[in-house]
């Protein structure tokens, strides 16, 4: 039976990851320090759906990831876990930076120190290639396009990090091209923009689209207002 590690794995991206791979008969391991709110909802119903392996751990502590992996030794890792909020990178640089660059060091030398052949899968971010002022944008019908790119932006954009997130995914993001070409682990990133669906507990800072939902539902538009008007910092991407 094939095994599969997904870091993160109660959160959004993780638990809909790891329900798929059950069902496609694969051994699933998932290792999750369950920061994020609504964490637990997904274990609850990977529980009840799966009997997928649950870890509570943490990424940035080496030697406890490395025990963990090597002990598993698993085919595939889905590295998910870490710090999604570009606004909550703004307070906390060092945090940020410590789960999504170190985390993501510490993933990739748990690889290489105990010589496993496990394919590696990033899931980085758009925010990688920065505000992309030089596109232009008009209204298409009723939604935007570049002017002059009208299939969007792909892998041979230059990247340019903005922002404490932009950075840390970024430097993760390239560690892992990295690794791959110094080192010979069989690395893979994916660059997400806005994913949305079930299992995901959208919030003002992550996960707009499910937020907005949630605040919809709940009337919360004059209190999301207010709070937008009141807080500077919020910088939309
Ligand atoms: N959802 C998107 O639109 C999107 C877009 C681009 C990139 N991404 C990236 O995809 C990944 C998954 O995103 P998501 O939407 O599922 O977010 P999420 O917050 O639902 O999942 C992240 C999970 O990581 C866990 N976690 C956080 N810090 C940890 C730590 N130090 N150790 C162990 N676990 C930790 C959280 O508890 C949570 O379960 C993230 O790395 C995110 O940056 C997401």
């Amino acid at each position: 039976m094939k095994k599969i590690f997904i870091t993160g794995g109660a959160g959004f991206i993780g638990s809909n990851a790891a329900h798929y791979f059950f069902k496609k008969k694969w051994q699933v391991y998932i290792f999750d320090n369950l920061s994020r709110k609504g964490t637990i909802f997904n274990i609850k119903w990977l529980k009840k759906e799966t009997n997928v392996r649950f870890i509570r751990g943490d990424i940035r502590k080496f030697k406890e990831l490395s025990k963990t992996l090597s002990n598993i030794n698993p085919n595939v890792i889905i590295h998910c876990a870490g710090q999604v909020a570009v606004t909550t990178s703004f307070l906390n640089p060092r945090e940020d930076f410590e789960i999504n660059a170190l985390g993501n060091l510490n993933v990739l030398e748990s690889i290489r120190v105990n010589k496993l052949k496990s394919t590696v899968i990033y899931t980085s971010t758009n925010k990688v290639y920065g505000n992309l002022g030089s596109n232009k944008v008009k209204i298409d019908k009723n939604r935007y396009i570049y002017k002059n790119n009208i299939k969007g932006i792909d892998e041979e954009n230059k990247t340019d990090f903005h922002s404490p997130y932009g950075c840390s995914k970024g430097a993760a993001d390239q560690y892992v091209r990295d690794y791959s070409r110094m080192y010979g682990i069989n690395g893979y990133v994916l660059r997400q923009s806005c994913i949305y669906g079930p299992n995901q507990f959208g919030i003002e800072d992550q996960g707009w689209l499910a937020w907005f939902v949630i605040a919809s539902i709940l009337e919360k538009k004059n209190y999301y207002i207010r709070r937008w008007q009141a807080s500077k910092r919020f910088i939309i991407y």
